[in-house]
């Protein structure tokens, strides 16, 4: 199991640094290999798809969900290459948790909108100190490992194919994922392509 934890901040040793270390430390310890990067907007992110878990995090300045992280989603390829991720997010602040969930965690999740968010959270900045760091690790854990592997796609499907059975809803995603696999393995193809799937579809009578 491989994390990366992608995140911002404008101060070199500040409460966000120490915060991604500790989420680390934590990873690692539940066995995961994990490595950090600190976003600049403008920078190839297609390396995350070799990660397994992506979590995200920056403090709040002026209002705004620190330039560098949001900037990433804006001019950078990060949403792209966050296709299928399981994603965890953090924020750090001084405001309360209810402004902070209402005025910040939006400015990140709306580019988030077809990824499954394992766990959020918005730490005080002394967060550290007070457990909120550990509780936060152990809801991504608890949630990633409560995927449902019947769900889980197999390298047969595109980036595409994934997309799209990602937005589908999810109760009929398990009888979807059964119902193309043995077609695709039928037909004998290689890959599961949106083509793949729309001749599924014709051919088996769906709508
Ligand atoms: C210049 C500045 C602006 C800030 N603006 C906000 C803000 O608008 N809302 C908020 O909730 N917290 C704000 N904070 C608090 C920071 O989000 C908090 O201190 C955070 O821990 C800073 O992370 P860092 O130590 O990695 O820089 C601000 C802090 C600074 C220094």
């Amino acid at each position: 199991m491989k994390a990366i934890i992608l995140y911002d901040s404008r101060s070199a040793a500040g409460s966000t640094e120490d915060v991604v270390d500790s989420i680390g430390l934590s990873l690692v310890e539940s066995g995961f290999y994990v490595e950090k990067a600190k976003c600049t907007a403008i920078a190839d992110y297609r390396f995350v798809k070799g990660f397994d878990l992506v979590v995200l995090g920056a403090p709040v300045y002026n209002f705004v969900v620190a330039s560098q992280l949001l900037g990433a989603f804006i001019h950078g390829n990060l949403k792209k290459s966050l296709k299928s991720k399981k994603v965890a997010l953090f924020l750090i602040c001084g405001s309360s948790e209810p402004m902070a969930a209402l005025l910040y965690l939006p400015q990140l999740k709306m580019h988030l909108m077809r990824n499954k968010i394992l766990a959020e959270k918005i730490f005080a900045p002394d967060a550290l100190s007070d457990g909120t760091v550990d509780s936060f690790v152990e809801e991504v854990l608890i949630q990633y490992h409560k995927e449902p592997k019947s769900r889980a796609l197999s390298e047969k499907w595109t980036d595409e194919a994934q997309e799209w059975f990602q937005s589908m809803p999810s109760f009929m995603q398990g009888t979807f994922k059964t119902m193309a696999e043995e077609y695709a393995e039928e037909m004998g193809y290689k890959e599961i392509t949106l083509e793949v799937l729309a001749e599924a579809r014709d051919n088996l009578g769906g709508t």
